[in-house]
């Protein structure tokens, strides 16, 4: 008779994406000897409460105690979901330098210290993986790393953050406005008590960091991306969007150019026969240009117990089979080349300029001589009247650079016909 090998595991936080990895482990207990050539017991739950009742979590498994953890040698997989930057950068590093595989969904960790932490993995020969840290359940990381290794990548355009799509789909389809939007998508549980770090593009940000790492070969932190929230963004803004066939979304943009990798989030006006103008609510998408595969997009739930979790799963799943294989640590950090970071001053992009001005002859003129003498070239115009002395001017550029962009504006403020710029939203 077949003995069945066992491989035991650890989990450090059990909220909502380790409860859901808990569950789904339990259910597809069967299966995971036929898909990875062993059996898996979690044998241990790192929280910081072990006294709180956790649904279907067997409760002697509970621990606060991490050395527990780090001091078994019978433990060869440390599965990291309870987020933040420490202790959970300290717990994985010594997992890791004690010989054993990390599965993560730690974004604000990987986004900064990734380099540090991939480099210790290969070190020791293990596996790091965060599929979920990116796009929750949308598989991304691999097939950037694996699939599409062929090709030579040059976009990598993300709807990464669920809480904004959501918002900007109940602005757009019910002309809610900000406020009313966010209230709702805090009641339905997709904004947190304190949506900072989604609204203001921070969650985004992190996401843009690793993809890029990842598409590019070169370490991108977290510091390295400009970030750019929706909370600007007007049911005035969003009524000119329509009136032009776009869409607005809150884009993450990992590009290479000439050498040079661009990373940056902002609320972006999108074509609406743009693919990811189609992603609609909470759900995220990525898309993805390589030289050989052409356009691919990537799509799916973003967040969640059960989306998570799949992403997380399937990379212990993927150690396991590694394990079974003695080939960990097989695919580890890709990054082999050092390009830089473009400074967002040099980027270039359209822009939708949205401002008030005083309605008489020649303000156009001068509106226009101005923004030329920034280099500023417009592809397009529209003027409605508001009162019978001003008027609400919108004007669309070709690509110009952020700096020409903004020394632009600044002098555009001083001129005296115009009386308030209401918006600036850069255009895809
Ligand atoms: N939620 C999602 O949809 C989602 C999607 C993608 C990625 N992620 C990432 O997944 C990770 C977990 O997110 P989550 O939403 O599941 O968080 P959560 O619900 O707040 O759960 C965190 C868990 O970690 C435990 N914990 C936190 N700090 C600890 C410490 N110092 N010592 C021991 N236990 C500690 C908490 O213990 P107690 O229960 O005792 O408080 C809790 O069980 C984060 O990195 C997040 O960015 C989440």
């Amino acid at each position: 008779m077949k003995t069945q090998k066992t491989i035991r595991a650890a989990l450090l936080g059990c909220g909502t994406v380790g409860g859901g990895v808990y569950k789904l482990l339990d259910r597809r207990k069967e299966e995971l000897a036929d898909k990875a050539g062993a059996s898996l017991e979690i044998s241990a739950v790192l929280v910081h409460n072990v006294n709180k009742k956790r649904e279907g979590v067997d409760p002697s498994l509970l621990t606060d105690d991490f050395e527990r953890i780090a001091n078994d040698p019978s433990i060869d997989i440390v599965i990291e979901v309870m987020g933040g930057i420490e202790p959970a950068r300290t717990m994985i590093l010594r997992s890791l330098r004690a010989g054993k595989n990390v599965v993560t969904a730690n974004k604000d960790l990987i986004a900064v210290h990734g380099s540090e932490l991939l480099s210790a993995a290969r070190e020791n020969k293990v596996d790091l993986l965060f599929e979920a840290a990116v796009a929750g359940g949308i598989p991304i990381i691999r097939p950037l790393k694996q699939c599409l290794a062929g090709n030579e990548l040059s976009d990598v355009v993300g709807i990464v953050n669920g809480t904004t799509n959501y918002i900007l789909t109940k602005m757009f389809e019910e002309n809610m406005d900000f406020d009313a939007a966010l209230e709702k998508a805090k009641e339905l549980g997709y904004a947190e008590a304190d949506p900072t770090a989604d609204i203001e593009g921070l969650d985004a940000g992190r996401k843009v960091a690793i993809l890029a790492s990842t598409a590019f070969h070169s370490p991108v932190v977290f510091d390295d991306v400009y970030t750019e929230g929706i909370t600007k963004i007007s049911s005035s803004d969003i009524k000119y969007a329509k009136e032009f066939d776009c869409v607005i979304k809150l884009l993450g943009i990992a590009r290479e150019r000439q050498e040079q990798i661009e990373a940056y989030v902002c609320p972006m006006l999108l074509p609406a026969d743009h693919p990811l103008a189609t992603v609609r609510g909470s759900f995220n998408a990525v898309f993805v240009h390589g030289d050989a595969v052409d356009d691919v997009m990537f799509y799916g739930r973003g967040a969640g117990e059960f989306p998570t979790a799949s992403a997380v799963v399937g990379d212990v799943i993927d150690v396991m089979r590694n394990m079974e294989y003695g080939c960990t640590g097989r695919i580890g950090c890709g990054c082999y080349r050092s390009v830089p970071v473009k400074q967002f001053r040099d980027v270039k992009n359209k822009f939708f300029i949205r401002m008030q001005v005083i309605n008489r002859p020649g303000v156009l003129a001068a509106i226009a001589g101005e923004l030329g003498r920034h280099k500023v070239s417009i592809s397009k115009v529209v003027q409605k009247v508001i009162t019978k002395g001003s008027a609400e001017l919108v004007i669309v550029t070709e690509d110009v650079k952020e700096y020409h962009m903004s020394e632009a504006l600044e002098d555009l403020k001083e001129l005296e016909p115009v009386q308030e710029i209401s918006s600036v939203i850069r255009s895809y």
